[in-house]
């Protein structure tokens, strides 16, 4: 069997630099002609895994509203399944139940046949600790961005009582004397350290202090369904968070939160492509930061009851943005909008600070024939926003500049995104290659692409 982890890096699932998973699926695209329709988005991939999990902490039947088609559900919901969970269709499109009842330390063939598929395996160490008493993590996967360490995970795990094994098989987490409740402080305001938290804390004994939380809308809404459970969690000023152990908690019937970086996405294709793109299911409120960006860039948009309308407002303008936690610009926001800055009349720049790897992508799209110039170790301008961080980049757009088709492949969830919209946007066809990637977040895309007047076929 392979390592799992890899030791020698500290607690890092890092496999080597560079290394791309190819899924298949190959995209002959011809581009310019804008993108125009209306798509819907359903619950977000970011909130969606995670209140799967929290169903293995209910001791009935708990019911997921507007899950989305997506193969980072279909891990998670196999992962449960492995462990003795019921999972079944509800009578709605994207309804699922989930019945804990059964719940079986699973075989560790079996968890391990989820290796590297998505990092959600991660979020299963609380609700199997207290259910099971043990956990076992497979090697876990996720868009390769950076090295995405899981530090921050087990050190909160080891505050609450468990014990860490890492063996050349994986890493083997126990708590012998029950979990209790823990005073915790993150280096910094980590989702799925948050997440990790919430997930465990709910259930270990006594209060568990979390400070330098996470806020982002996802996070609140897990804090939503496991109210729903009977959990007891507070949400106090300045990211900290407290949560009141206790001793069992019951289903929970809960309606996701709409995607806001798939709905943020369709909003940049329609800048990009100078299309007009109506997002339904998408919400101002969890999407402030990303509305004044956009307007800010030449987009115009109006929001409505059932959603929120896109396209351009005359010529692009450039922009500075700088990624950073809720409240800020997502990180997953910022790859389709660089596509359209391309074509922004000046130049724009923008920080990446969340992660230190994810403006790679920028070098296909120069190869289309965009100019952006990427700083690896960020840039010193003036009138920052975000406190400047180690291991931050920033890419240098000047626009506009003409695109023409090229033959990429798609190296990660959101960078692949943008690959198709600027395939779209470019003169000419396009070869886009391993698109299979993008169906680990976005729900039928190439049938919203379809449907949207994209010219394309799938080749490959
Ligand atoms: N970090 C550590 N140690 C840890 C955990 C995180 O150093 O133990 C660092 C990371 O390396 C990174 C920063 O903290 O530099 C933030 O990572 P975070 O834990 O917040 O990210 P995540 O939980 O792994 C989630 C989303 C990402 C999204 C980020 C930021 C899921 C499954 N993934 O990742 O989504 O970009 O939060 O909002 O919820 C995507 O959807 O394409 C995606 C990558």
């Amino acid at each position: 069997m392979k390592p799992l982890l890899n030791v020698a890096a500290g607690e890092s699932t890092a496999t080597e630099a560079g290394e791309q998973e190819v899924t298949g699926e190959v995209l002959a695209i011809r581009g310019g002609r804008p993108l125009t329709g209306r798509v819907e988005v359903k619950g977000a991939k970011n909130l969606v895994t995670k209140a799967m999990v929290a169903a293995l902490l209910g001791e009935t039947v708990s019911t997921l509203r507007d899950v989305p088609d997506i193969s980072d559900v279909h891990v998670v919901r196999s992962l449960l399944e492995v462990h003795g969970v019921r999972v079944e269709d509800g009578e709605e499109e994207g309804t699922f139940h989930f019945d804990p009842s059964g719940a079986v330390s699973a075989h560790f063939e079996e968890i391990d046949a989820h290796a590297g598929a998505s990092r959600i395996p991660i979020l299963f160490c609380g609700p199997l600790l207290h259910l099971l008493g043990e956990a076992l993590i497979p090697d876990l996967g996720g868009c390769r961005i950076g090295d995405r360490p899981i530090n921050f995970h087990m050190d909160a795990l080891r505050a609450f009582g468990a014990v860490v094994d890492k063996s050349y098989e994986g890493i083997r987490i126990t708590a012998p004397n029950g979990l209790h409740g823990a005073n915790i402080e993150l280096p910094y305001p980590s989702v799925g350290a948050t997440e990790q938290v919430l997930l465990t804390a709910v259930k270990a004994k006594g209060t568990t202090e979390l400070r330098n939380a996470a806020i982002e809308p996802e996070i609140m809404d897990l804090i939503a369904v496991l109210q729903k459970m009977g959990a007891i969690i507070s949400y106090e000023p300045n990211r900290v968070i407290l949560i009141e152990g206790v001793d069992t908690l019951r289903g929970y019937d809960h309606r996701a939160i709409f995607d806001r970086n798939e709905a943020a996405s369709w909003a940049c294709a329609a800048l990009a492509t100078d299309g007009d793109i109506f997002v339904g299911g998408a919400r101002q409120q969890e999407m402030l930061t990303f509305l004044n960006v956009f307007r800010k860039a030449g987009g115009w948009f109006d929001v409505r009851e059932d959603g929120i309308q896109f396209r351009r407002d005359g010529a692009l303008k450039p922009v500075v943005v700088e990624t950073d936690v809720h409240p800020g610009f997502m990180t997953d926001w910022q790859q389709p909008l660089i596509v359209a800055l391309t074509q922004a009349e000046g130049t724009s720049i923008v920080h990446e600070t969340v992660y230190e790897n994810r403006l790679g992508f920028t070098d296909a799209l120069n190869q289309m024939g965009a100019d952006i110039v990427v700083h690896p170790r960020g840039l010193d301008t003036p009138g920052r926003r975000v406190p400047r961080r180690a291991l931050e980049q920033a890419a240098v757009i000047n626009g506009p500049t003409a695109l023409h088709g090229a033959d990429v492949v798609v190296p990660d969830l959101r960078g692949g995104y943008s690959y198709v919209i600027a395939a779209l946007a470019a003169e000419g066809e396009s070869i886009v290659r391993n698109v299979g990637i993008i169906r680990r977040g976005y729900e039928k895309f190439l049938a919203k692409l379809d449907m949207l007047g994209a010219d394309f076929d799938v080749i490959g």
